[in-house]
């Protein structure tokens, strides 16, 4: 023990055995970990640990070789030593050529900021994937949502929102979905709307598409299809959207996320989605009347992160029109018990316009009044 306490005082990891500015003993908290994800090839899953609850960076990947894993194994022993970055990843050789990397800072018993500046670093190694693990496992694509809700988890009314619809504009609320969906941290990438034809329909003509971002609109109607030379495209179903997007020669390469902007259906499919871990909401205090509504497997979900306090809060209350509201971020995956738990809504719940009507009515009272509580006291 003393042992472990000399080193923690010279900055070491005793475990992982790091030796320069070790990150020490604070891990990122998991909103800072969501926004630095986007930073690093999205081969790196989020994983956390079972038996010590501990969380670590992974990437796992099958070589052309033998040698060619070896070549990785050096390369990435180069980067680890190297003065700039001076922490060390777990690397398993697990079968002659595949290859799983673990990240994380055994001391803090999770991420800190130098687990990521490793994975940055590891990424410029080029390396000789297996072509056929390749083609099976092209780059995926980040997933995120951002979606605004009445205490009653209504988003929508008449096409449009519920708020607007009674002359209630959430200003701050709107320029924070603009940056989140436009802004990319890598200048040479852009980011994509998702969304269901419905929600492309309420958008006002005027406005869409929406600029500077790609837009794709989900639709299964054979004779749907977006306005001509207006570069939107058209998918008929998530998966078929995000296979268009990672194989159209001009994006790839060039997209740093997808965030799915609605409407209910497509906000649960995203929630359970493997690949989403941002998950933006906007908690409204006021009620509004409301005919679409995120359905109840979402609402459970989200009741629950909110109970457990696994959410982060992005802005202390706000203001429009005399209307509250917060801004949190969940990530879907930091709470795998909670989502195990709400599965029990799947078979009643299917998404969909049955869903929709189902609103207020299948979430316990329990979540609506502490929704008000947790947000406004
Ligand atoms: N509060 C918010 O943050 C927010 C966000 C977005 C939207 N809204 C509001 O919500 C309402 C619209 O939402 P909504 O749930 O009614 O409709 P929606 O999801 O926007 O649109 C439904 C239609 O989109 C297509 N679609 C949706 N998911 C699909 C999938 N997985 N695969 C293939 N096609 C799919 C289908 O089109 P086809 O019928 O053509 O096959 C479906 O009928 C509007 O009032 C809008 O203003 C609110």
């Amino acid at each position: 023990m003393e042992k472990q306490e000399e080193k923690q005082q010279q900055g070491r990891c005793s475990a992982c055995g790091c030796v320069g500015p070790n990150p020490g003993y604070i891990p990122l908290s998991s909103l800072e970990v969501m926004r630095r994800l986007v930073e690093i090839s999205p081969y790196w899953k989020f994983e956390t640990k079972e038996e010590d609850d501990s969380q670590r960076l992974v990437r796992k990947f099958t070589c052309r070789n033998w040698q060619a894993a070896i070549d990785y194994i050096q390369a990435a022993s180069v980067v680890a030593e190297s003065e700039e970055i001076q922490h060390h990843p777990d690397i398993h050789l697990t079968r002659y050529r595949d290859i799983e990397v673990s990240l994380m800072t055994h001391f803090a018993k999770g991420l800190t900021d130098y687990d990521f500046a490793l994975a940055k670093k590891l990424d410029t190694i080029v390396a000789d994937y297996s072509p056929k693990w390749l083609k099976a496992n092209p780059e995926p694509l980040r997933l995120s949502a951002v979606v605004a809700v009445t205490p009653t988890w209504g988003i929508g009314k008449d096409g449009g929102l519920p708020w607007t619809a009674q002359g209630v504009h959430l200003k701050k609320d709107l320029s924070y979905f603009k940056r989140m969906t436009m802004q990319t941290v890598d200048p040479n990438k852009v980011n994509v709307v998702l969304m269901g034809r419905r929600t492309w329909e309420g958008i006002p003509e005027q406005n869409r598409p929406l600029k500077g971002r790609v837009n794709v609109v989900l639709s299964k109607n054979k004779e749907w299809s977006p306005p001509e030379d207006s570069g939107v495209l058209k998918a008929e179903s998530l998966a078929d959207a995000l296979h268009m997007l990672s194989e159209l020669p001009l994006l790839i390469g060039k997209i740093e996320k997808v965030v799915v902007i609605g409407g209910a259906a497509l906000f649960e499919e995203t929630f359970f989605h493997p690949q989403c871990s941002e998950y933006h909401v906007t908690h409204l205090e006021q009620d509004f009347a409301s005919d679409t509504f995120l359905t109840p497997r979402t609402q459970l979900a989200l009741s629950s992160f909110l109970m457990a306090g696994e959410g982060e809060e992005l802005s202390g209350p706000l203001e429009g029109d005399g209307v509250r509201y917060r801004m949190m971020c969940y990530n879907p995956h930091l709470s795998s018990e909670l989502i195990g738990a709400s599965s029990c809504y799947e078979e009643e719940a299917p998404s969909g316009s049955a869903a929709k009507k189902a609103g207020s009515d299948e979430v316990d009272e329990y979540s609506k009044e502490s929704l008000a509580r947790t947000f406004f006291p």
